[in-house]
C-alpha cells in the first residue's frame, strides 16, 4: 500500500513539474519583445505599437491615463516575420497633453509597464536625436543605449527621440534581438520615430517597416525604408528615406515639398539617414553630393529651418545654408554624431572638394579627438581623450530652437563618479512665429502607379548626376585618396 502511495505521488511531482515547465516555456514564447511605440499621424491623439512574441498569440493592449475618454485600439492581423509573430495596433482617441501607461503582450502574458506622453500642442516641446548604433554584438548595443539613455536622463522633459537610422549592422533576428535586449526599455518609456537607414533597408526588405507601427499612408515605398510626417507643438517634421533609390527618388521629392508646404507650422524640420554634408568616409560617393543638391534645392524652396541625419558616424553642423552657400535664414545641416561605437575619422582629401571649408559651423570627430572648427588649415581643439557616443537635445519655445550636442565618454569620469559628459556644440536658431503659410492644398499622396513610373527617371537622373557632376570631382580626389591610403586610412 504504501509503495503504491508513493508510486502515485512521484508520477503527480514529475507531471506537476512537466506542466510547469510546459507552462514556463509557453510563457517564455508568448513575452512580447521589440516593443515600440512610435510617431504615427496626430502626435496628439495617435500612437503606434508594435511587438514580437516568440509564437502566435492574440494581441492585446491595455492603456491607462487621460481624463475622459476611452482610447480606441485597432489590431492589425498578427503575421509572422523570419520565424517571429509580428503584432502592430494603431491607438487613437488619445488626449493631449497626456501621460498614458500601458502593457502589452497576450491575455495571458502581459510586458512590463511603459509610458508615453502626447503632445499637448502648444509651441514648447523637447526631443532628443540620436543616430548609427549599427551594433552586431550585445556588448555595442548596450553602449548605444547607454548613450541614449544618457541623453534622454539629461533632459527629463523630452517628449520624443529620433533615431536617424542604421539600428543594427546587418538587420539580422540575432541583432534585432541585442536591439531588444538593450532598447526595449528605453522604447517603452517614450515615443520613437525611427528614421530607415542604410542598413536597416537595403537589402533587407521590409524589416523596417515591420520593427515599427508608422504611417505609411504617404509613403512613397515601404520595402526598403519609410518617408513619413507629423506636427509637434509648433513644429512640423518630416522623416524621409534615403534608401529610395540609393538616395531620393523624384517622387519623394515632390512629396516632400508638397508636404512641407501644406503646413504652417513655425519650424520645418526634416529628419533622415544619409548626410548630404559631411567629412567622414561616405561623403565621397555620388548619393551624398546628389543630395547636397536635389534635396537642398527643395529645402530651400520650402524654407526648411533644420536637417538631421547620420550615416557618417562623426558630428558635423553647417552654418545656415541657401544654394550651397551661407546665408541668414538657410537650412542648417547637422549630422548627428554616432551613438555607437563604431567611429569614423575625418577625411580631409574631401574638404573644399564635397565639403566647402566655409560651410562648416562645427565638427567633432569621435575617433581620435574633436575639432570645433575649421580654421583654414586644420581643425582646431582636438581633445583625443574626449572619444565616445554622441546624442543631441533639441527644444523648442516659441521662436527659439536650441540645440546641444552631447559625448558621453567611453571610460572618462565625472567628479560625482558617473561618466563624462562634455557639451561638443550649442547653437540657436531664432525666428519670427505665426508667420507659417500653407501655400499647397492638394493630394499629398504618391500612388504606387506614379511611383513606379518615376523609378525610371529617378536612377537615370542619378546616372547623369554622377557622370556629369560627381565622377569629375571624384577623380580629382583620387591622388589625394592614395596618399591618405598609403598614410593608413581606411575606405
Ligand atoms: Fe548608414
Amino acid at each position: 500500500m504504501k509503495k503504491s502511495v508513493s508510486v502515485i505521488m512521484t508520477i503527480v511531482l514529475i507531471l506537476g513539474m512537466l506542466l510547469c515547465s510546459v507552462s514556463a516555456f509557453a510563457e517564455e514564447n508568448d513575452t512580447p519583445f521589440r516593443i515600440s511605440v512610435s510617431v504615427n499621424g496626430n502626435t496628439s491623439t495617435t500612437r503606434g505599437f508594435c511587438w514580437y512574441t516568440r509564437t502566435e498569440t492574440d494581441s492585446l493592449i491595455e492603456i491607462e491615463g487621460g481624463n475622459a475618454s476611452q482610447p480606441e485600439i485597432k489590431y492589425d492581423d498578427v503575421f509572422e516575420w523570419e520565424g517571429n509573430y509580428c503584432h502592430k495596433a494603431l491607438v487613437t482617441g488619445l488626449e493631449p497633453g497626456n501621460v498614458y501607461t500601458y502593457t502589452v503582450g497576450s491575455k495571458d502574458v502581459r510586458s512590463e509597464e511603459g509610458t508615453f506622453v502626447t503632445d499637448n500642442g502648444d509651441d514648447s516641446f523637447s526631443f532628443i536625436a540620436v543616430a548609427d548604433v549599427q551594433a552586431s554584438s550585445a556588448e555595442n548595443f548596450e553602449k548605444g543605449a547607454n548613450t541614449l539613455k544618457a541623453g534622454l536622463e539629461m533632459f527629463p522633459d523630452a517628449e520624443f527621440y529620433v533615431n536617424c537610422g542604421d539600428f543594427t549592422n546587418d538587420s539580422t533576428n540575432e541583432e534585432w534581438d541585442y536591439y531588444a535586449d538593450s532598447f526595449d526599455s528605453i522604447n517603452m518609456s517614450t515615443t520613437i520615430a525611427p528614421v530607415a537607414g542604410n542598413h536597416d533597408g537595403l537589402g533587407v526588405w521590409n524589416w523596417f517597416n515591420n520593427l515599427f507601427n508608422m504611417d505609411t499612408s504617404e509613403a512613397v515605398q515601404t520595402l526598403n525604408g519609410v518617408n513619413y510626417s507629423f506636427d509637434y507643438g509648433n513644429a512640423h517634421i518630416a522623416v524621409i528615406n534615403t534608401n529610395d533609390m540609393l538616395s531620393t527618388s523624384l517622387s519623394q521629392l515632390d512629396w516632400l515639398k508638397k508636404d512641407m508646404n501644406s503646413s504652417d507650422k513655425d519650424w520645418k524640420i526634416v529628419c533622415m539617414h544619409k548626410s548630404p554634408y559631411t567629412l567622414g568616409k561616405d561623403g565621397k560617393w555620388p548619393d551624398a553630393l546628389y543630395l547636397q543638391e536635389s534635396l537642398a534645392s527643395v529645402l530651400d524652396s520650402c524654407d526648411v529651418d533644420l536637417v538631421l541625419s547620420g550615416h557618417d558616424h562623426q558630428y558635423v553642423r553647417t552654418k545656415p545654408l541657401t544654394n550651397g552657400k551661407p546665408a541668414e535664414d538657410g537650412v542648417t545641416y547637422v549630422l548627428a554624431g554616432t551613438a555607437g561605437s563604431k567611429r569614423y575619422e575625418v577625411r580631409e582629401f574631401m574638404a573644399d572638394q564635397f565639403l566647402d571649408n566655409d560651410n562648416i559651423a562645427a565638427l567633432t570627430i569621435q575617433k581620435d579627438g574633436y575639432g570645433n572648427y575649421w580654421n583654414g588649415e586644420n581643425w582646431e581643439n582636438t581633445k583625443e581623450e574626449n572619444i565616445g557616443g554622441c546624442f543631441n537635445s533639441v527644444s523648442i519655445e516659441g521662436g527659439t530652437l536650441t540645440f546641444n550636442s552631447y559625448i558621453l565618454s567611453d571610460e572618462l569620469t565625472d567628479d560625482n563618479g558617473g561618466r563624462l559628459i562634455t557639451n561638443i556644440d550649442s547653437f540657436t536658431l531664432t525666428k519670427e512665429t505665426g508667420k507659417g503659410k500653407v501655400t499647397y492644398t492638394g493630394d499629398k499622396t504618391t500612388s504606387e502607379a506614379l511611383y513606379a513610373l518615376g523609378v525610371v527617371p529617378s536612377f537615370v537622373s542619378l546616372a547623369i548626376y554622377t557622370f556629369a557632376r560627381w565622377l569629375p570631382q571624384f577623380l580629382w580626389i583620387v591622388p589625394k585618396m592614395i596618399v591618405a591610403l598609403i598614410n593608413g586610412a581606411s575606405f
